[in-house]
């Protein structure tokens, strides 16, 4: 029988997930392992599924942090501090993400206005694809979209990006600090000139008695980071647990007020001469939501890349009719 709908009501730990499909609720499971929320509320069109999820993780409870799990309505967001948005169709074996603008950005204009109005408090992080795309669409349809809507953009790649340099060069991946930015998909790019391994320069670290990156090394690492979803999707179908991890780490920056440095996607004004579109650079995340992107020093290539990937998504939004 189906729950009657339930609101988040004034719980201040509330984080509502809608769409319930694998990487929702993937997400829901990390929030519980990470103590990140003291209340989850799963939303799909598809109620069952929704249900079935918030009980099958409502039993796990004796075994996490305290937290309750339900499943409701759009309307049961009202009251949530964040709503994280996971709904809608998914990349198929060979889509890439652009693909999926058009269907998605069609559910975001009916979704956003009618969560401003029931949730109008709520911070929004975008996980759908295209994040960068439906960030856009989601900010211009939000009455403060500027702030309180961000996407997950590159923090999955950027985990994906400095795991690969640990593992090459044999250190812990907690020490290397590097970003991937501008879109996720194709056309992200690397930021090289400032990556650090425990605070010495990447381009001068090599462990005692090993040797550092080569360019060949750099190459193969940036091609593993750009294929690496298409690689999942056709072994397994869809990606879900490192996603879910990045969204959990995302969400407890925002609940803790951390003014963590993270690559997430919002919409820039003439950052490096880049307006009116959202990409991921590093941000300061915090309980406010997003902040503008810090100032961080490109190379000439690394600047020339990021200005192609702003142009690649801004075609893409024309595309979908942003
Ligand atoms: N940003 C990232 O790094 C990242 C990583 C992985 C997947 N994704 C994206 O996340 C999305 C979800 O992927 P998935 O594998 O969970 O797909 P899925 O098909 O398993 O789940 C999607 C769910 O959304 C629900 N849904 C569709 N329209 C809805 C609506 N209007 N309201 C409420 N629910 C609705 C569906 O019923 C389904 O349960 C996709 O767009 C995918 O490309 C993003």
């Amino acid at each position: 029988m189906p729950s009657k709908a339930i609101s988040a009501g004034d719980d201040p730990g509330t984080i509502a997930v809608i769409g319930a499909g694998s990487v929702g609720a993937t997400i829901a499971y990390a929030v519980m392992l990470r103590g990140v929320a003291t209340q989850i509320v799963l939303v799909d069109l598809n109620q069952a599924k929704a249900e079935g999820e918030a009980k099958d993780l409502e039993h796990g409870r004796r075994f996490v942090p305290s937290v309750r799990i339900r499943a409701g309505g759009l309307e049961a967001c009202a009251g949530s501090q964040i709503i994280v948005i996971t709904a809608g169709a998914k990349q198929h074996p060979g889509q890439s993400r652009l693909e999926l603008a058009l269907v998605n950005v069609e559910m975001f204009r009916d979704m956003i206005p009618k969560l401003a109005e029931i949730a109008p408090d709520a911070i929004l992080l975008v996980v759908s694809n295209p994040v960068d795309v439906l960030t856009c669409a989601a900010t211009r349809w939000h009455p403060h979209g500027d702030r309180r809507v961000f996407g997950s953009g590159t923090v999955l790649d950027s985990s994906r990006f400095t795991s690969l340099i640990a593992e090459r060069i044999g250190v812990s991946v907690a020490n290397v600090h590097a970003h991937i930015v501008g879109e996720h998909g194709e056309s992200e790019l690397p930021l090289w000139s400032s990556a650090h391994v425990g605070n010495i320069s990447l381009s001068h670290f090599k462990v005692p008695g090993g040797k550092g990156l080569t360019r060949a090394d750099r190459d193969e690492i940036i091609t593993k980071v750009r294929s690496a979803a298409a690689e999942i999707i056709a072994a397994k179908g869809a990606t879900n647990w490192a996603i879910g991890l990045a969204a959990a780490r995302i969400l407890e920056a925002i609940r803790r007020d951390e003014n963590a440095v993270l690559t997430v996607s919002r919409v820039l004004h003439d950052y490096n001469g880049i307006s009116d579109v959202a990409l991921s650079v590093p941000c300061l995340v915090n309980a406010h939501g997003v902040g503008e992107p810090l100032d961080i020093r490109l190379s000439s290539d690394e600047l020339e890349g990021l200005t192609h990937s702003a142009s690649v998504l801004q075609n893409a939004c024309r595309a979908a009719g942003l």
